[in-house]
């Protein structure tokens, strides 16, 4: 069941977005060779405490950190760790933030230090795919115009798409319905309609899209070892057309 959010409800869930993107502008100035996951979690741990904010993925079905920090060839649910970063990773840092009940979702991926020309090149493609997944998160699209875009995209820029892992539903909840997957038919799935939240968070591969699963039953890997990276927004569908909650360019 979808669940449909009042003009205020979405504004609760902005404020959480809002905080959520000045996390990602205070990551943005950490990363560096030598620091850690580990110390990120903590910080952003600390400064949403500080700002009134539940780090809601803390406890989830016993998830244990404050953010996912998932490096190279990680593809999502990487555990943030104390083994420093090194010059020419790439990380993912996704989070989940509640103010006062109202969630909102986002993932971004940061390079540190010098990185090579196709990790720039992943970066850049997979952030774009956001982008061009946004641009259908209109009323009357169905969710399959989202999928279709994303995935054309990316492979046409000679990357591929995962999809074992999916953009969803959010509200007071972290996963609600519908499923947003970034791979699919055009003109399949529900209709978009005023009033629905959903996150678009494309993973993106260098090479095959097939994943595996981590001993530690969370992290997911490329199946070949090559680099992933993901970028994830939460968006409202209004008549305005779609608002990026999770918005760090709104931020002064
Ligand atoms: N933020 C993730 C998502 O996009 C959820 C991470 S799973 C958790 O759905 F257990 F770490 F919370
Ligand atoms: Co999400």
């Amino acid at each position: 069941m979808i669940f449909i959010k009042t003009p205020e409800e979405i504004e609760m869930m902005k404020r959480s977005g809002q905080l959520l993107a000045r996390v990602h502008k205070e990551i943005a100035k950490m990363i560096r060779p030598g620091i850690s996951t580990y110390e990120i979690d903590q910080f952003v741990e600390e400064y949403l405490k500080e700002h009134g904010a539940i780090p809601e993925q803390k406890g989830y079905r016993g998830y244990q950190y404050a953010t996912c920090a998932s490096i190279n060839d990680e593809i999502c649910h990487g555990f943030p760790r104390k083994e420093p970063l090194k010059d020419g990773d790439i990380v993912a840092i996704d989070m989940v933030v509640n103010i006062d009940g109202w969630l909102a979702d986002s993932a971004w991926s940061y390079a540190v230090g010098n990185i090579s020309d196709e990790a720039r090149k992943l970066l850049e493609v997979t952030k774009k795919s956001l982008y061009v997944g946004i641009e259908k998160a209109i009323i009357g699209n169905r969710i399959g115009d989202i999928s279709h875009a994303i995935q054309t995209y990316v492979e046409s820029e000679g990357f591929s798409i995962v999809r074992d892992f999916v953009g969803h539903g959010i509200g007071k909840r972290m996963h609600e319905d519908p499923q947003v997957p970034h791979f699919g038919a055009p003109g399949r799935g529900p209709r978009l309609m005023e009033g629905m939240v959903i996150t678009i968070e494309p993973m993106v591969n260098a090479g095959r899209y097939e994943s595996v699963l981590d001993s530690n039953g969370w992290t997911a890997r490329t199946i070949d070892g090559k680099l992933s990276a993901q970028y994830e927004h939460t968006i409202a569908i209004t008549k305005d057309g779609p608002i990026i909650l999770t918005d760090q360019e709104e931020l002064e």
